[in-house]
């Protein structure tokens, strides 16, 4: 239990990350349903898609997570959200404007995810009630700064508010750790994508499986792939090497100009290759953690997995501190 729990009213300090086109509705209620709190990734913005998940959490308490820079291009779907009474809304990537204010007025917890002390600052300014402080180890769009440091930075940057560990965090042991750096809590995406819940494709959930950390890389080139503009901003990609990144990463900075010749035919290749389950060209979004997980499980699992090894590691840290304290004379 934390304050954090509590404002939330959860039974572990465990958030599932809002991962668009992973995070349906089927995988945070049953995140939730574990005693976490599952997200919803609203990602893009397809309104059916967002109206279909949200009815498939099974009357659980669910969050629901935007990128901030995209919803404001369709604001309406933040009402559609709210009209669902979400648990929280999770806003990342961006500067939330208004719809801070909106979240708060809907007596809705509000959770800002940022990259950067500065954003943490502005966050908490704007009124967010939870910061998520994000490592640069983050599978999909994250920053620069790595988790170790940037969560106590946030910690002190915005106390008294809760601050959520993210970016790298698969095992207990990584839970365990960001308590100990002031967290009050973590959110995963990498340790849920291969859940049985999840939206991923049976190929790219086999893929991270075998995959390591040391296989991924933090670059533009799939969103360009994809045809998403995501603005100038101080975030990247990152996602496992496939056969297309190795080779177009390496012509491409040779030879710009190729880039502009084979976007439009690449981006179409790119296009049918994930329903083709062709992974050697569609993405498998993934972060550093991938080393952490081992195998397709339920959601469920993976809520118990990560909590037992968290008190573990914190039982462990405890033994420690004992062995090592000088005994009390009387
Ligand atoms: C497949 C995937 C998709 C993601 N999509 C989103 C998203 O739509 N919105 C968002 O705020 N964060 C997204 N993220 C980032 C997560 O919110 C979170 O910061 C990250 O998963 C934490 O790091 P970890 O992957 O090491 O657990 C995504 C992450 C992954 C792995």
């Amino acid at each position: 239990m934390t304050p954090l729990t509590t404002l939330l009213g959860i039974r572990h300090p465990l958030l599932l990350a809002p991962m668009a086109g992973v995070s349906g509705g089927r995988l945070a209620a049953a995140t939730s349903r574990a005693g976490g709190l599952g997200f919803v990734g609203a990602g893009y913005g397809d309104r059916d898609w967002l109206a279909s998940q949200l009815s498939a959490t099974e009357g659980q308490r669910i969050g629901v997570g935007f990128i901030t820079w995209s919803l404001r291009r369709q604001p309406e779907l933040l009402d559609m959200a709210l009209a669902f009474a979400p648990t929280a809304i999770l806003l990342s990537f961006g500067d939330m404007g208004g719809f801070a204010d909106q979240v708060r007025r809907a007596g809705v917890t509000l959770i800002a995810q940022v990259q950067m002390v500065k954003q943490a600052r502005e966050a908490a300014a704007a009124g967010a009630d939870v910061i998520v402080a994000q490592g640069g180890e983050a599978g999909g769009h994250g920053g620069l700064r790595g988790t170790m440091a940037l969560v106590p930075a946030v910690v002190d940057a915005v106390a008294p508010l809760p601050v959520v560990a993210a970016g790298g965090i698969a095992d207990g042991r990584g839970i365990a750790a960001a308590l100990m750096l002031g967290a009050q809590g973590v959110l995963c995406g990498t340790a849920f994508y291969a859940c049985d819940e999840s939206l991923a494709h049976p190929e790219a959930k086999r893929r991270l499986v075998a995959a390591s950390g040391d296989n991924t890389f933090k670059s533009p080139l799939f969103d360009q792939l994809r045809g998403l503009d995501w603005p100038e901003g101080p975030w990247g990609l990152r996602a496992l090497r496939n056969a297309l990144s190795e080779q177009l990463g390496a012509r491409w900075a040779a030879e710009p100009q190729a880039q502009h010749a084979e976007l439009a035919t690449q981006q179409t290749r790119l296009a049918h290759a994930r329903e083709a389950g062709d992974f050697d060209t569609a993405p498998v979004i993934a972060g550093e953690a991938a080393d952490l997980v081992h195998a397709t499980s339920p959601a469920s699992a993976v809520v118990q997995a990560l909590m037992q090894g968290c008190d573990t590691a914190l039982g462990r840290a405890a033994a420690i501190t004992n062995r090592f304290q000088t005994p009390q004379r009387n």
